[in-house]
């Protein structure tokens, strides 16, 4: 790999707390190897004549962290948004995901995925595929190629889904995970792979079990979803009588965080007391996936009850339960339905502010994927420049105003470089 050492000069924020950006007007970022070296309002002598990319002015804001996205469901995006979670698997998702059988079908579709994230403000991505091997497969290649860092996941499914999208069996689904591990676990630099049990409803505990013992096997994280949809939550209900709540049906199986365990699970709508007391004990990652959630009526999360327990936290597109894939979007829609949960369901949750879902969307979430989202020095240099020359305006914005703008009204045609680990995007 090549080692360069360069600089960013523009206007750099980023989160130093929870409640706090940074802002270092006219200022350079730089990168020595891949990580951040410092922020300087001056060159210091030793960085005399490294290269420098002048952003005139842009915003230069760390990657964005992308911790739930369903990959294969890009392409019919904003279809289907009119039914709650069970209808839409299995009317829109499930038939949608069962063309994945067909590489060439995937390749199209994966592509135009691979594309659009590219030029999006995501530096990461915790992604799901489908079941199929060959096409996750296909996925992980086409985004090595992009420079993005990415875990992704073949699915796991033995029950509940239709013929055409369901494992023969949990042996089956175990073997296929097995082959795929050891097809992919050293083949990238920029993927890795990531245990995938789709949720509950689709994994029998016999796959459950394999998947523990292949977690315990090849140490690898895990993602899934957890406590999304009434509904879903009812059926988890029956189909796992011995838990107390649906965060025991994966804990039971040691796919619940915990050490050696990293895992995300998403949504997380209407978690009680004693699954929040669990996942802050496993130190599960919450993925809050806002948009989602409003298109699927699935509910509002209770994002402030999460801050203030201090679990780990980071945001989602859940495309295509969200219909967008940039998180500047995300960020903004977190903070519309924090009002409408505080003004309608609970006037002690106070919104959420620009500081916090900025916080969330970069080191909340960029620390899944170690010490990413943050320009401190040590941090893996992963870089969005935000330029708002599109959005005329003729008085004085600060800084922070100026980033608030670009979240709200956030269109990738502002969005004019990226950088992940020091590597140059676009
Ligand atoms: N639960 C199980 N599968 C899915 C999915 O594809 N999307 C969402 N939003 N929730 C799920
Ligand atoms: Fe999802």
């Amino acid at each position: 790999m090549k080692q360069t050492t360069f600089a960013l000069k523009g206007t750099i924020c980023y989160s130093q707390s929870q409640n706090q950006i940074g802002v270092y007007p006219d200022s350079y970022l730089v990168c020595e190897n891949g990580l951040c070296a410092g922020i300087f309002s001056e060159l210091p002598e030793a960085y005399h004549g490294i290269p420098v990319r002048d952003t005139e002015d842009s915003l230069i804001i760390p990657g964005l962290t992308d911790l739930h996205i369903h990959a294969p469901q890009y392409s019919f995006r904003s279809v289907g948004m009119d039914m709650e979670l069970l209808q839409w698997l299995d009317n829109i998702a499930f038939p949608e995901e069962a063309k994945f059988s067909d590489l060439e079908y995937a390749r199209k579709s994966y592509s135009i995925f691979v594309n659009d994230v590219k030029r999006s403000a995501t530096t990461r991505l915790s992604a799901f595929g489908t079941l199929h091997v060959k096409a996750t497969e296909l996925l992980m290649d086409l985004m090595e190629e992009t420079g993005l860092k990415a875990y992704i996941g073949k699915v796991n499914m033995d029950r509940n889904g239709p013929d055409i999208l369901q494992e023969k069996s949990a042996r089956d689904s175990a073997l296929d995970t097995i082959a795929w591990i050891e097809e992919v676990q050293d083949k990238y630099k920029n993927v890795r792979p990531i245990l995938t049990p789709r949720f509950t409803p689709s994994c029998t505990d016999e796959l459950m079990k394999e998947l523990g013992r292949i977690q315990k096997q090849y140490h690898l994280p895990v993602q899934s979803h957890l406590s999304e949809n009434l509904s879903e939550i009812s059926w988890v209900k029956e189909l796992c009588p011995n838990t107390a709540f649906y965060g025991e049906a994966y804990d039971q199986f040691g796919l619940f965080g915990g050490e050696g365990c990293p895992t995300i699970m998403a949504h997380c709508v209407h978690c009680p007391d004693e699954e929040l007391a669990l996942i802050k004990k496993r130190g599960v990652y919450i993925a809050h996936c806002s948009q989602s959630n409003t298109n699927l009526a699935s509910g509002i999360a209770p994002v402030r009850r999460y801050l203030e327990a201090g679990v780990k936290i980071g945001l989602g597109s859940d495309i295509a339960g969200g219909f967008s894939v940039s998180m500047l979007r995300v960020m903004a829609d977190s903070i519309q339905t924090s009002k409408l949960y505080w003004r309608l369901k609970d006037n002690a949750a106070k919104p959420l502010t620009l500081e916090e879902v900025f916080y969330m969307a970069t080191v909340g979430g960029g620390s899944f994927f170690g010490k990413v989202g943050s320009f401190e020095k040590g941090y893996e240099f992963d870089a969005v420049i935000l330029s708002d020359r599109n959005l005329p305006y003729p008085q004085e914005f600060t800084p922070l105003q100026r980033l608030e703008r670009l979240v709200y009204l956030s269109d990738d045609r502002n969005i004019t470089g990226k950088y992940v680990a020091g590597t140059r995007i676009f």
